[in-house]
């Protein structure tokens, strides 16, 4: 195990530039040879830098070079400009895992194949895992648009027949690590159609905000008109009736992630993408009366869509919007009103980052500071910003926190900081890179000195630990499906794998994701692909878990190619953003 205080910088290997210049966006018109020799020959490996200062300037010319270009479509350059010749334990690691070596069979498990790649054998559950989620597809006019959240028929079906915008998302990145953009690129269109739709959107006579993006879809066959039509849910027919504020950030990301996987960077130019990214973008850059760069939401608008207490900025959001904010500064064409958007965003990402990386990190340090606060400071010289009372700490975190790692926590608002730990959060500040390099590595010392807690017998917990007792009454309103350790009141969710793989191949622990990977194989397809499971270890399946869900199926199968293939990850993961630097200290944020 390499010391947790050294910088790892992750770059990909490149050892053989015929094939690296075939690239994704060619990956269909590759040969069965071309296309084994990727497979089997690229990996990333991991540099130790050990040279004080050099650090972070290594780091930033190592990932420009690395992440931006691995997934990047050619036009005419090649995939990977940096040829490095270092040898590691790492890369030795990575070479000689099982896991590296199955992605040409496990291609040869989908249609897609070609049967000469079958050249070694991949985990059983590969096929199963690609079959079900070509089951799961939904047509629209006989066109794939997108996967149903769920499978199951021996359970009512509420709404889990639908196309989820949040689950859509592993299923979209297996599908475009796989090679087959398609269905990605109708469910983009079938996206901003639905979008344009929300006048028609009222809750009771109030009418939802131009640019919010349905929670999820379904295809339904008109008989009187002899066609399919599309019936959408913004949240006027969920449980709750919230609005996800999730779906348009996902959906920009996936617009970015096509992008970046096809080289198809025409549909993200069209003036419907634009006006869609605009739209989603101007409802969370209104003004209003907030003082914080973060966004205020309602509980349940995300993965937790059901009350639990996550209401206020709860940072499953907070890192969404970041990153969804750098991937739409990417697309957005400099040209009309999108300058003085692409102004505000660049502000807005500043702040963002600046009130994240400041306010929500929490490690033994700065637990102790909090412990040691003193309230009731007045003027800009405050240190405890939000007055938080020390007795609010609850005692679980004092014995959770290790003397290594860290993590943000899930909420900041005026005298209150929700100390749980929250996965997805966490990981998509990794992927976006809205944690430092040393707070990710301090996330990912974490998940090792946590282990049972977080990881246990069935990966990830969705979050930790779980309300209980008075708490969980006052908090969720004694709701039954989020008992303790169970569903988001502390299950393990295994569509969480795909985010956790990518976040430890970032910050160059792909053997961490391994072992977690193990953990799952060895239960997920006897226990028919379970939604979530229960306990404080996830032994258990889900009191009421679907079975055959389909982001744990497509989660895996993310993860599976991402380890496989880790220059995948440049799909999905994006750079320390050198534009915006904040060199600011904490006391000093007042003079934004
Ligand atoms: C549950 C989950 C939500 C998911 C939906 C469909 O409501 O909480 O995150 O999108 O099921 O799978």
């Amino acid at each position: 195990m390499p010391p947790a205080n050294n910088l790892f910088v992750v770059a990909p290997l490149s050892l053989d530039l015929t094939v690296v210049e075939n690239g994704r966006a060619g990956r269909d018109q590759m040969n069965a040879h071309s296309r084994d020799r990727v497979v089997n020959r690229s990996a990333w490996f991991y540099i130790q830098s050990s040279v004080e200062g050099q650090q972070q300037q290594h780091h930033q010319q190592q990932q420009q070079g690395t992440l931006e270009q691995i997934a990047s479509p050619l036009n005419g350059q090649p995939r990977l400009q940096h040829t490095r010749t270092f040898s590691s334990d790492y890369l030795e690691g990575l070479l000689s895992s099982p896991s590296i070596r199955s992605l040409a069979s496990m291609i040869a498990e989908t249609p897609r194949s070609d049967s000469s790649m079958l050249s070694f054998e991949p985990h059983p559950i590969v096929g199963d895992a690609w079959r079900h989620l070509r089951k799961a597809i939904v047509l629209y006019s006989g066109n794939p648009v997108g996967t149903i959240a769920a499978m199951d028929s021996s359970e009512e079906a509420l709404n889990y027949n639908q196309v989820f915008f949040r689950d859509f998302v592993p299923s979209a990145l297996a599908f475009l690590m796989n090679g087959e953009p398609e269905i990605v690129k109708n469910f983009l269109k079938k996206g901003v159609r639905l979008q344009s739709n929300w006048e028609k959107k009222r809750i009771d006579n109030f009418t939802l905000g131009k640019g919010a993006m349905p929670a999820s879809f379904k295809v339904q066959f008109d008989a009187a008109r002899n066609h399919d039509v599309i019936i959408a849910d913004f949240g006027e027919s969920a449980i709750g009736r919230v609005a996800p504020v999730d779906s348009g950030f996902w959906w920009i990301i996936l617009l970015r992630a096509y992008s970046k996987s096809t080289g198809d960077h025409i549909l993200a130019e069209t003036p419907e993408c634009q006006l869609g990214i605009k739209l989603i973008l101007n409802l969370c850059l209104s003004e209003g009366f907030d003082t914080f760069p973060t966004l205020l939401c309602a509980d349940g608008c995300c993965m937790v869509d059901r009350r639990m207490g996550i209401y206020g900025y709860p940072i499953e959001i907070q890192a969404l919007f970041y990153m969804a904010l750098r991937c739409a500064r990417g697309m957005l064409k400099p040209e009309g009103d999108s300058k003085e958007l692409l102004e505000r965003i660049e502000k807005r990402l500043k702040a963002l980052k600046y009130h994240i990386r400041s306010y929500f990190w929490l490690d033994f340090e700065q637990l102790n500071k909090v412990y040691r606060y003193k309230t009731e400071e007045y003027s800009h010289t405050a240190v405890n910003k939000f007055n938080v009372i020390p007795d609010s700490i609850p005692n679980w975190v004092f014995d959770f926190m290790p003397r290594k790692g860290g993590y943000f926590i899930g909420n900041v608002s005026p005298a209150r900081m929700d100390f749980r730990w929250f996965c997805l959060g966490n990981c998509i500040a990794i992927l976006s890179s809205l944690a430092t390099p040393e707070q990710e590595a301090g996330i990912m010392d974490l998940f090792e000195e946590r282990w049972e807690e977080l990881i246990g017998e069935m990966p990830l917990k969705i979050a930790y630990p779980a309300l209980e007792n008075h708490e969980w009454r006052l908090v969720t309103g004694c709701d039954p499906k989020n008992t303790r350790w169970s569903y988001h009141n502390g299950g393990s969710w295994p569509v969480l794998i795909w985010l956790f793989t990518a976040a430890c191949i970032k910050t160059g622990r792909p053997h961490i994701a391994e072992r977690a990977v193990e953990l799952l194989e060895a239960r997920i397809a006897k226990d028919s692909w379970p939604e979530y499971y229960d306990g404080k270890l996830g032994r258990y399946i889900g009191k009421q878990a679907r079975k055959l869900q389909t982001w744990s199926i497509a989660g895996y199968l993310v993860a599976k190619m991402m380890l496989e293939d880790p220059t995948n990850l440049g799909i999905i993961a994006l750079e320390e953003d050198i534009k915006v630097k904040v060199p600011m200290p904490r006391s000093a944020s007042w003079m934004f």
